[in-house]
């Protein structure tokens, strides 16, 4: 028979074990990593819902209006598609009211990135890592810190931030997203906006991934998820209700619609999915103003 002391001595010596390996230990976390193995850019969306194809050659779509919409991430809202005047055309005019103001002298297009006060292709040129800022940036950022740095304010995710980031974007139409993630920091950033997207959390559990890959194309109650390749090259977007929508604005709010709770706008986190999902868009080619539901 175990003297009583021994059973004792032994529990405790278990109970200390598990103590230390619940402290060294990495809290625990759920992944979908579905979407890894896939490279980013068109590449990789043919391992998955392919629809490079559809951009390229619309008539492969049968129906537009049909089920299959959700192939081309809603482009056909977008020119020359669609003609119609929308609330993205009205901030595009009032972005470019506020750049003409904030550009005196070209100092805010040279805040910018565009020396010369040219803007193709400048859109292009984010999310990026941002010497003076010390950080990897998407563009609403740096907008938010060069007009700080002359004198105005232009929070990130507010709509006169947005307008101006329209206007900054409608010079680089039709150009193809082409962002490098093959080294540095953004490497890095693409690699932890991987990670986070595939996370699961909040109270339901949920990914991105578990919409954005899992459930994309099938019905969410009355909505269907996209696919989360070439979904960035229109954005801010007029949400056809009311809304002029910034990126990490959309993502606070797929964060509530899931039960997750939001990060700050311009968060490193949600910078991070920015330069993940942006890698994904690389090849896609860009659209401002756009419009989407
Ligand atoms: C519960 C399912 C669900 C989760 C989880 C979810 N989303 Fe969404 N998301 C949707 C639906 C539905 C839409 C609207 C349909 C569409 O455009 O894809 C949407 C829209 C979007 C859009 C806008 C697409 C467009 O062009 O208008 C982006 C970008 C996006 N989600 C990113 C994310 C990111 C990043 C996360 C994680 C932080 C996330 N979503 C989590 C369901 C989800």
């Amino acid at each position: 028979m175990t003297k009583p002391q021994t059973l004792l001595s032994a529990l405790a010596c278990a109970l200390l074990g598990y103590a230390a390996s619940v402290a060294a230990a990495e809290p625990y976390r759920e992944y979908v990593w579905d979407a890894t193995s896939n490279p980013p850019g068109v590449e990789g969306d043919k391992g998955h819902t392919d629809t490079y194809q559809y951009w390229k050659d619309r008539s492969k779509l049968p129906a537009m209006n049909g089920a299959d919409e959700w192939k081309l991430n809603w482009k056909f809202r977008d020119r020359p598609g669609n003609d119609q005047l929308h609330g993205g055309d009205l901030a595009q005019e009032r972005g470019e009211e506020l750049y003409k103001k904030l550009n005196a002298g070209n100092a805010f297009a040279a805040c910018m990135g565009a020396p010369d006060g040219n803007l193709k292709g400048l859109r292009l040129k984010y999310p990026r890592y941002d010497e003076d800022m010390k950080k990897v940036v998407g563009m609403e950022a740096r907008i938010e810190y060069c007009a700080g740095k002359l004198g105005s304010k232009l929070v990130n995710g507010s709509y006169d931030n947005s307008a101006v980031s329209i206007y900054i974007a409608t010079f680089s139409n039709g150009m193809p997203m082409a962002i490098d993630v093959s080294q540095g920091p953004l490497k890095d950033s693409f690699e932890r906006g991987r990670k986070v997207f595939n996370l699961k959390a909040g109270r339901m559990n949920l990914a991105c991934a578990s919409c954005h890959v899992q459930m994309v194309g099938k019905n969410l109650r009355g909505q269907t998820p996209t696919t989360h390749y070439g979904d960035l090259t229109h954005w801010p977007t007029w949400r056809g209700k009311d809304e002029l929508q910034s990126l990490h604005v959309r993502f606070t709010e797929c964060d509530k619609n899931s039960g997750v709770q939001p990060l700050q706008i311009g968060s490193q986190s949600y910078t991070d999915i920015e330069v993940y999902l942006s890698a994904l868009s690389n090849g896609y080619p860009m659209q401002a103003p756009s419009m989407r539901d």
